[in-house]
């Protein structure tokens, strides 16, 4: 049946180690596109993620191939996001395969995220194919690689297929491995509708299109469907796959991938995880493992200009019709005005919101530093989930504070082992696990979220020339000896800077902010006064020098168009400064937290 000859199939591989060119190939050798159809990189769709090389949204293509036996098959390759944020879609898109690539690139290795969706992959029984990707570099180190495959994720490798994506080696290889190492889909036509949300995304066309693997049953226009987690029914309109261009198809039939556009009117309607059923006659019970995405790091926005107030409401309402992991609530503060608490899924997640926010909507943001969600347990047994230090309770009423842990893995090369664990120390991680393999250590910590959301990546980027690579998941709340500390300014407390910290380095990490604040702070017209305090208790205390009143004759010589000119000038750099108070207090001071010595 054709049910047979139906593949279902992702690409895991780390940032660059190349997916997107690899699925460049198999569009080609199997003929979807004609050459100048052919964009670069067809998977991935949005601008930003082409510059930044990330894929954020996973997308799906339907391939016919023609296998060496003759036979036709259908593939549906199922694209993953590379990045520890999108761990959760991952999981999804590797949920509707029967079988996964795991693409290396042959001169530098296996990295920790990549281990880290083989592993998924392997609790979800996909049949893993390796491939070592770019032999065709003289730095290729094939004999390495395959040993770090078996040691680091346990796969056999001697058979690893050698492939170049650049220059089309084993790309034939890699299909017909497919079409013999990979299942057919199991799954039973004739059963009640199961059909997995793999993605969902907001079209201004089309509305919310929705990606899904069906797994048992049918989906057609003129269907009545139910999203089984979320309760909700809709009129099948159109259902069709991508070829990667949109085309309609009469039915997703029992083991395809596929997309539905149903009249859902935003993305909450159809949650990444949830499984679509018949309405009329709907399936017993919905496919495993739905769960909301939680955001585990917090920023405050604000509009630099507070005009544009409602225009900052409106993109991130827009936002969030693609990106149900995105989280905002207004947020007021005495210090920055009007804005947004805004939550993700982790610091690249929050980075690209903010990208798009400056660039596709204009505006100009002032961001506080990252913050992680404290559960808090006050006397009276409440207990809290707070992301802005400011709302702390006052300590009288606080029983408890506890902070996220996280479980991260990390891969590095033997001879930066020293530092990599002397960094994690110093971020009070706890060492779980130690494996040396080729010439790789996978080193576990349980790392509290709130050192990792400083600077750690780039410390860990750094003290390991940029080899060492990491994954990571949520592990559980901790308690701890943690305490708010406060920043003032000529007496004034900033609320956006208030920060919670651990008691034994609340002192040093004080006077470390203030210090780095103070060469922030530009001079003005009067002294300033920086100090670091905890509760009434000042810990640190520094001084902007106020400006000599001939600096001040220089710029602002009494001549008003000079004046407005200057004014302008720096309004077109964009100096990003808000006014506190009387003080004017530049971006880079707000993020000083993010920085340790
Ligand atoms: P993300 O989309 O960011 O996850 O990266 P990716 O894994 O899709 O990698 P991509 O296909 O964008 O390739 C990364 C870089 O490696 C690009 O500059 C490619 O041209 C290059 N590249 C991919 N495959 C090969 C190969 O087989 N040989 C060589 N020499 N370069 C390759």
């Amino acid at each position: 049946s054709e049910q047979e000859r139906i593949r279902n199939f992702s690409i895991i591989a780390h940032v660059d180690h190349g997916k997107s060119t690899l699925a460049d190939q198999f569009i080609r050798l199997c003929g979807a596109l004609s050459e100048r159809e052919m964009a670069n990189q067809v998977l991935d769709s949005m601008d930003i993620e082409r510059e930044r090389g990330i894929t954020i949204k996973a997308q799906s293509v339907r391939l016919q191939y023609r296998a060496d036996d003759g036979q036709d098959y259908t593939f549906h390759l199922i694209d993953t996001p590379g990045h520890v944020d999108f761990s959760y879609e991952v999981s999804r898109s590797l949920a509707a395969c029967e079988g996964a690539l795991l693409v290396v690139d042959a001169s530098q290795g296996v990295e920790a995220q990549s281990v880290a969706n083989c592993y998924t992959a392997l609790e979800h029984d996909l049949e893993i194919i390796p491939v070592l990707n770019k032999i065709d570099l003289p730095a290729a180190e094939p004999d390495r690689v395959r040993r770090e495959i078996e040691e680091i994720v346990g796969l056999p490798a001697a058979n690893a297929i050698l492939a170049s994506a650049k220059d089309g080696r084993g790309i034939r290889e890699i299909l017909e491995q497919v079409v013999q190492d990979i299942p057919a889909p199991r799954g039973d036509p004739a059963a009640p509708l199961q059909a997995l949300i793999i993605d969902s995304w907001f079209d201004n066309y089309l509305g919310t299109v929705v990606l899904v693997r069906v797994m048992n049953g049918s989906l057609r226009p003129g269907q009545k469907i139910r999203t089984m987690a979320g309760g909700k029914e809709y009129l099948v309109e159109k259902t069709g796959v991508f070829t990667p261009k949109p085309v309609h198809v009469s039915a997703l039939d029992t083991g395809t991938v596929g997309f539905v556009i149903a009249g859902i009117r935003s993305i909450e309607g159809a949650r990444v995880g949830d499984t679509l059923t018949d309405a009329s006659r709907p399936a017993p019970a919905p496919l495993p493992g739905f769960r909301e995405v939680q955001a585990q790091v917090f920023t405050g926005l604000y509009p630099i200009d507070s005009a544009d107030y409602e225009r900052f409401r409106e993109a991130l309402q827009k936002l969030r019709l693609n990106d149900a992991a995105l989280q905002f609530e207004p947020e007021t503060s005495q210090a920055l005005g009007f804005g947004f608490r805004c939550g993700f899924l982790g610091l690249l997640h929050m980075e690209i919101i903010q990208e798009r926010l400056e660039r596709e909507y204009q505006l100009d943001l002032l961001s506080t530093a990252p913050t992680v969600v404290y559960e808090i347990e006050t006397t009276d047994g409440e207990i809290l989930h707070l992301s802005n230090p400011a709302e702390l309770p006052p300590t009288n009423r606080i029983r408890e504070i506890r902070e996220p842990l996280i479980r991260s893995n990390i891969l590095v090369p033997e001879k930066y082992l020293g530092p990599v664990i002397t960094l994690c120390e110093e971020r009070r991680g706890r060492q779980v696990n130690l494996q040396f393999t080729g010439g790789q250590v996978m080193v576990s910590y349980e790392l509290p979220l709130n050192e990792v959301v400083l600077d750690f990546f780039d410390r860990l980027k750094s003290v390991s020339r940029g080899y060492a690579s990491m994954d990571y998941e949520f592990s559980r709340f901790q308690a701890g000896p943690l305490v708010k500390m406060d920043i003032l300014i000529n007496g004034e407390k900033l609320d956006a800077l208030s920060w919670i910290v651990h008691r034994d380095f609340a002192e040093r990490r004080g006077r470390e902010l203030a210090s780095r604040l103070k060469d922030l702070i530009p001079r003005q017209m009067f002294e300033v006064a920086i100090q670091a305090a905890i509760g009434a208790k000042i810990i640190a205390r520094e001084t902007v020098k106020a400006m000599r009143k001939d600096v001040l004759a220089k710029c602002y010589g009494g001549d008003i168009t000079r004046k407005r000119k200057l004014l302008e000038k720096q309004k077109e750099g964009k100096k990003r400064m808000k006014q506190v108070g009387r003080v004017e207090i530049p971006q880079e001071a707000f993020l000083a937290i993010l920085q340790t010595e």
